[in-house]
């Protein structure tokens, strides 16, 4: 670690209040928060981030799709704030393992929990646990060079393969199946993952929705871009395109684009081009996955809607199955937060219980993002649920709820001393970080690719010379 690092609490004018903060996590809902806090004209503050991962910047970095470059730009406005000189990051450390969240929320004013959704909503149907059934999340962190997932048993040796949901995820999932690997070569995608997919026989993707085209959670460019995919022709499995809506419905702006849009694929699909195929099962949910050693097909039923409070709900068709084969399925049914600790905690919802940020029953301890919310929203989504927290912070700390804010002056013990000797030789800095990010971009420049990224932290420390 920097000297630079370990200093910082020293400088605070003792006359002045000056505050500090622990932000857990480095993803958009982190970065926002720490945006706000800095931007606050109450009191100087401090930040220190937290990460479990090496690398900074949460799904920015291990969801945002490879071939999805320019949305990964936001981490630019992030990297301007991980340089202010009142922010510290410490990668390679996670909260609850590391070091424990009581002694987190005694060493600072306050701390904030924007950890995300780190598991998945289950189907609940059997056979959901047959080797070949995955969750997008883990597919995704295994492209993306999530070291939990980087040995996760992709068998792209099958021609078919089922996802489940139709949101912007399953969108990601799959084109990354059906794009040419020559188109994937240039990106920052894992060289496990490119590998395997240039071995990949998948020639059929079948994206399972429980309602109709007009339901679906995917936005317009996202679908268009995925059945724009050269060589891929697309097939949908529905009578009627307007199942379920209203006229008035038909009529909302993005609705009625989907709905042209689906009217167009519609017209074209008895002509297909390419030797790959998507198809959208409409009105369709899964019962079952079969097979013993590993998947084989995926048994569906077909649903119909009803309107319940203006949503249109899928029910069951009884005697409606159908099989689809398959030998690789994802569910892309929503990444799900999981519990932390003792925290008062939602399952239902896999959020922890808050009232605009706080924590119910914690003092000084706020949630931001998914893990706030719940995991929907794109990265801009974030900021101001961030800001409300921050928000909420702010107030309760007016209103004497703070308890840290009261003895902020002392300058809470070095960082060093939070830390085990094991922790501290792993443990990285921003400074580390910027290192880092600087040898995946010139290994990237040289090979023609957005970026090479390392996966390991083994790898990370071992360039570093920490090993
Ligand atoms: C596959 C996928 C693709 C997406 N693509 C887009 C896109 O193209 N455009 C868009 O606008 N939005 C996209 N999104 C949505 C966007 O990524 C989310 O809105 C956003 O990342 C949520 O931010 P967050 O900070 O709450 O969580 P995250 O981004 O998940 O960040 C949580 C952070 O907490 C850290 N953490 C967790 N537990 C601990 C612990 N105990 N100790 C320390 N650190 C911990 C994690 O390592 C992680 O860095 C995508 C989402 C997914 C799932
Ligand atoms: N390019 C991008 O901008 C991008 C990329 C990836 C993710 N994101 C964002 O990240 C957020 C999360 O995306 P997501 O795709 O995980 O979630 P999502 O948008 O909420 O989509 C979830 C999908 O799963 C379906 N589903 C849920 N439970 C189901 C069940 N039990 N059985 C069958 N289907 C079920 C939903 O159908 P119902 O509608 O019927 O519930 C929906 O189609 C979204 O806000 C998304 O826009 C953005």
């Amino acid at each position: 670690m920097s000297e630079e690092q370990t200093d910082f609490r020293e400088s605070g004018d003792s006359g002045s209040r000056s505050q500090s903060f622990a932000v857990v996590g480095s993803g958009p809902a982190a970065f926002y928060a720490v945006e706000a806090l800095l931007g606050q004209s109450d009191f100087d503050c401090h930040v220190d981030i937290f990460d479990k991962r090496f690398a900074p910047f949460g799904l920015v970095r291990f969801g945002v799709a490879p071939d999805h470059p320019k949305i990964k730009s936001v981490t630019k406005r992030f990297t301007s704030l991980l340089k202010d000189e009142r922010v510290r990051f410490f990668g390679n450390i996670e909260i609850g393992r590391d070091l424990s969240l009581e002694r987190l929320r005694e060493e600072y004013t306050a701390v904030i929990l924007a950890v995300g959704a780190p598991g998945d909503f289950k189907l609940g149907v059997t056979g959901e646990d047959v080797p070949g059934v995955f969750s997008a999340r883990e597919f995704v962190g295994w492209f993306n060079c999530d070291e939990e997932n980087a040995a996760l048993p992709v068998d792209l040796s099958t021609e078919s393969v089922a996802i489940i949901g139709v949101g912007n995820v399953a969108m990601d999932v799959a084109r990354i199946l059906l794009r040419s690997p020559e188109e994937l070569a240039r990106t920052d995608i894992a060289d496990h993952a490119l590998d395997a997919l240039k071995g990949s026989k998948v020639k059929q993707v079948h994206l399972i929705a429980r309602r109709g085209p007009g339901q679906v959670a995917c936005t317009l460019p996202e679908l268009k871009e995925l059945c724009g995919i050269e060589g891929v022709s697309t097939h949908l499995h529905v009578e009627d395109i307007r199942v379920g809506l209203s006229p008035e419905e038909q009529e909302k702006k993005d609705t009625k684009k989907i709905l042209e849009f689906f009217e167009d694929i519609k017209q074209s699909q008895d002509s297909p081009s390419g030797d790959k195929a998507l198809h959208f099962h409409f009105l369709s949910s899964p019962a079952e996955f079969l097979g013993s050693e590993k998947l084989e097909s995926l048994k569906l039923h077909r649903n119909q809607l009803r309107i319940v409070d203006d949503w249109a709900k899928a029910e069951m068709i009884p005697d409606s199955e159908f099989s689809i084969p398959c030998g690789l399925a994802f569910r892309a049914i929503r990444y799900k937060g999981v519990p932390f600790g003792d925290l008062p905690f939602d399952e239902g919802r896999g959020v922890i219980t808050n009232s605009q940020g706080a924590v119910e029953g914690c003092p000084g301890l706020y949630v931001a993002g998914w893990i706030k919310r719940g995991a929907t929203g794109v990265i801009g989504t974030n900021k101001p649920d961030a800001k409300e927290t921050v928000a909420t912070l702010l107030s309760d700390i007016q209103a004497g709820k703070v308890p840290g804010a009261s003895h902020s002056e002392t300058a809470p013990s070095s960082i060093e001393s939070l830390f085990d000797a094991s922790c501290r030789a792993r443990l990285l800095t921003k400074e580390d970080w910027f290192r880092i990010d600087e040898e995946e971009m010139r290994k990237g420049e040289s090979d023609g690719r957005t970026r090479v990224r390392f996966v390991f932290p083994e790898e990370v420390l071992s360039f570093l010379g920490r090993t």
